[in-house]
């Protein structure tokens, strides 16, 4: 795959942070989604290459840009598959809050989990601890053997939990075994990150969130090092006949990285609001400044761009809106 495709598609999450960055702690998920989902749309139309989006904003039927199986680039390049969360924490972005990304993986054809858009049970971790996780395993487990993996007792292990109700039991465990937990409203492809990174605290990822979000973390883990497992959780048949329906036949398989998103793949995001890892979109007169990161899979190359942008010099897609009175 073409090594420089990593370093266009910042352009394009750039663009989606900076329109949906305008709209942070307004209050209105569905615009900053939007506004994130257009820019990408549009930003995509400048790249040369021949993209399938294969996870992104829904099927074809709900979703009107975006959606699975939607050819996206300007054509003559490459052929890739991407996996796209214009948005990654719309209500954080809707609030204010921290760790709202824009984010993008391409890889191989073929090589990402193609899945609907159901629950996944997750776990995930840096490099040090990548080969002590096991899904099979229980959470107590788990930390026991992350902690004999870092050297350190699991009282010094700190685990983020998305805070929901179906993760009381999870949570009471966790607790009980000593770990110290970081409960978050939303954003686990920046929680799964965060474990790769000593400076954020944050050892591992337990718990259920979204299925498209596990395959956007593990092409983001496939380049940094880390692992994270998945297992698809469905809520009723409808969502098991969508997973028919794409393939799937094993509902209690367990996904490795790799089954995630195998290949060679690389993995870009951008901050919309600051974060663990990444800074948020800075507004200044006439324009504004972005942080990014960059990885190939291939090299384990992991950049971090900043990148100050002149809005007087660019196409608008959405970041110079106009302003009522
Ligand atoms: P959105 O950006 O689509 O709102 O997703 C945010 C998120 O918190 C994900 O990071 C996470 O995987 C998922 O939602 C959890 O789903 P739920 O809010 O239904 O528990």
């Amino acid at each position: 795959m073409d090594r420089n495709l990593a370093l266009e598609m910042v352009r394009v999450t750039e663009a989606a942070s900076l329109a949906s960055a305008r709209l942070m702690g307004r209050g209105n998920e569905k615009a900053a989604d939007q506004a994130a989902v257009n820019a990408m749309r549009q930003a995509f139309n400048d790249i040369p290459f021949s993209g399938t989006i294969v996870i992104g904003e829904g099927e074809r039927d709900e979703a009107p840009m975006l959606y699975i199986g939607e050819k996206v680039g300007a054509g003559n390049g490459p052929e890739v598959d991407i996996a796209v969360d214009p948005l990654e924490g719309t209500t954080i972005c809707a609030k204010g809050g921290d760790n709202a990304l824009s984010v993008i993986a391409i890889g191989d054809k073929g090589k990402f989990l193609h899945c609907p858009d159901v629950y996944m049970e997750k776990i995930a971790a840096g490099r040090e601890v990548a080969r002590a996780l096991d899904l099979r395993k229980s959470p107590t487990e788990n930390l026991q053997a992350a902690a004999k993996a870092k050297g350190e007792p699991v009282e010094n292990l700190t685990v983020v939990i998305l805070d929901r109700p179906r993760h009381a039991s999870l949570i009471a465990e966790v607790r009980k075994s000593g770990a110290r937990i970081r409960l978050i409203t939303d954003g686990d492809v920046s929680a799964a990150l965060a474990t790769c990174w000593k400076e954020t605290g944050v050892d591992l990822l337990m718990g259920t969130g979204g299925a498209p979000e596990g395959v956007l973390a593990a092409a983001a883990l496939r380049c940094i090092g880390g692992e994270i497992q998945g297992r698809l959780v469905f809520r009723n048949e409808d969502e098991k006949a969508r997973a028919r329906k794409m393939g799937m036949q094993d509902f209690e398989k367990i996904y490795s990285t790799e089954e995630l998103a195998g290949g060679s793949v690389m993995f870009c995001a951008t901050g919309v609001t600051s974060g663990d890892f990444l800074k948020g979109v800075r507004f200044f007169p006439g324009g504004a400044e972005t942080h990014s990161v960059v990885m190939r899979s291939a090299t384990g190359t992991v950049r971090f761009i900043e990148t100050s942008h002149r809005f007087d010099l660019k196409p608008n897609y959405g970041w110079e809106q106009e302003r009522k009175p």
